[in-house]
């Protein structure tokens, strides 16, 4: 029985994440049917719950309430879980004076719309100042939330807690140069994909039916979760009964929609498989956003990419697009997973799309520590982006100004989708020794064993366990990307004849 100390306690810190949702959903609104005069109404919306939301977490009132069930040390794992990561969701928002909260809300607003403006003008010096500003605000913070060694982790902490940056570091200098290497060999491979087949004309109607009969296919729920279409693609849990996904169609790119859909259609998992008897407290929530990610690639790259799962669907896509009928499922499985080092990061095929992030890490960390000067960083990312990639970038906008992270304040963010691509290797890896029917149940149609795997090994446990404790646990090794490098090897080495 839990005490009546610990019941008051999860009543407030659910009313906290209930507010935080309804903001949620505000901005999922906001993102998919809002009219486009209703933003000033919806900034105002907005503003008040979350003021509310941190209004209610920083209050003497629930500080009563945490420091109370601290004190009854209640080792039961749903308790401590919870009292856990109360307090550290409690300690990141106390540590910060509101006045640099506002700072940071304010100095955002205006840097991204000059970012906008930077990026469409190729002008890197209009974004400068902006990202000069966010710079200090960001060590301030790193500052005030207290760090061992390096400030960058007290960042990194807000989105993969109880991972350090030296950690991070050390698994990506022993995956870089074989990616490198890797990207050198499929470039000069006896065997090249035909890609033109995938700008053939599919019909955005007919792209709609079929990403949502794949999702349907590997499990999503749509009694309690929906797709709809939006200008960048994204998945909301608001609760395990209530997860939506976006997507996106391009008539003359059909893998757009499909493996967009199938990768939120992964989060989308996730957040459905999560335990709804503790939703909106921690037990019931997400780990990180690498082990997020790691759930949406998996489905994405290893199962939505792999040849058995389009023996199942390939004939079902022929027949739904009549301008593909006429390919075969060795040109299609050989094209939808092409490999061409490319400028822009999200467009970047899973073999060269680590070597985007790593470059993304160091700048980052350089820039946090103060190493590197702002006005370098146009020439030192088209430095590194010649050396990892073999490509310059034309301009800025193709360049440093490409991702809206920086201009809304987020350092540490980009690592977790490394991250995210290394721990789908290893649970993948792991689903396979526990299932080695994978791909003969691929090939029927068959993904409910998979994702009942998943569900007990992951989504089940909520925050139970940090990242490196569930990969520990779930895989027998820490962070590697040995099984990543395998599992891209065994892939392209037959498909490029390498
Ligand atoms: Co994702």
């Amino acid at each position: 029985m839990p005490s009546e100390r610990y019941t008051a306690f999860i009543d407030k810190l659910r009313d906290i994440n209930v507010a935080n949702s309804v903001a949620a959903l505000l901005e999922w609104d906001q993102d998919t049917y809002m009219p486009p005069r209703g933003a000033e109404t919806r900034a105002a919306q907005l503003a008040l719950m979350t003021g509310v939301a941190h209004e209610r977490l920083v209050d003497d009132d629930f500080r009563a309430a945490l420091e109370a069930v601290e004190q009854e040390r209640d080792e039961a794992p749903i308790v401590a879980t919870n009292v856990r990561e109360a307090r550290r969701v409690f300690d990141r928002a106390a540590k910060l004076p509101t006045r640099l909260v506002q700072d940071i809300a304010r100095a955002t607003t205006l840097a991204r719309a000059d970012w906008a403006k930077a990026r469409v003008d190729k002008n890197f010096t209009l974004f400068a100042p902006h990202l000069k500003k966010l710079l200090d605000l960001k060590r301030e913070v790193a500052e005030k939330i207290g760090f061992k060694t390096d400030p960058y982790d007290a960042l990194m902490d807000e989105f993969e807690p109880g991972t350090r940056s030296s950690d991070v570091q050390q698994v990506f200098d022993e995956l870089r140069p074989e990616l490198t290497s890797l990207v050198a060999e499929l470039r000069d491979a006896p065997r090249r994909p035909d890609t033109p087949v995938l700008r053939r004309h599919c019909p955005r109607d007919a792209q709609d039916k079929f990403s949502r009969t794949l999702a349907a296919a590997i499990g999503y729920d749509f009694e309690r979760g929906r797709i709809d279409p939006a200008t960048h693609p994204f998945c909301l849990g608001l609760s395990p009964n209530d997860v939506r996904i976006t997507t996106r169609y391009n008539e003359h790119f059909v893998p757009m929609s499909i493996f967009g859909t199938i990768h939120e259609t992964g989060h989308a998992l996730y957040e459905q498989g999560l335990p709804f008897e503790h939703a909106h407290t921690p037990a019931g929530e997400f780990i990180s956003l690498g082990i997020h990610e790691s759930q949406s690639r998996l489905w994405e790259n290893m199962v939505g990419r792999n040849r058995a799962f389009w023996e199942h669907f390939f004939p079902q896509l022929t027949a739904r697009f009549t301008e593909l009928a006429n390919v075969s499922l060795d040109d299609w499985h050989f094209a939808v997973n092409s490999v061409q080092p490319s400028y822009i990061r999200v467009e970047a095929d899973e073999v060269t799309y680590n070597l985007h992030i790593m470059l993304r890490f160091d700048l980052e960390r350089q820039m946090i520590a103060g190493e590197l000067a702002v006005d370098d960083v146009p020439a030192a990312w088209n430095a590194a982006f010649e050396q990892s990639l073999g490509l310059t970038p034309p301009n800025d906008a193709q360049g440093c100004l490409q991702d809206v992270h920086w201009s809304i304040g987020i350092f540490g963010y980009f690592p977790t989708y490394a991250l995210g691509n290394l721990y789908a290797a290893q649970l993948f890896t792991a689903a396979r020794h526990a299932l080695p029917e994978l791909d003969d149940q691929f090939c029927r149609g068959e993904f409910a064993p998979l994702l009942d795997w998943l569900r007990i090994n992951i989504h089940r446990h909520g925050k139970r366990f940090r990242a490196p404790e569930l990969i520990e646990r779930v895989t027998g090794t820490a962070l590697t990307h040995e099984p990543f490098m395998q599992y891209l090897k065994n892939k392209y080495g037959p498909l490029y004849g390498i």
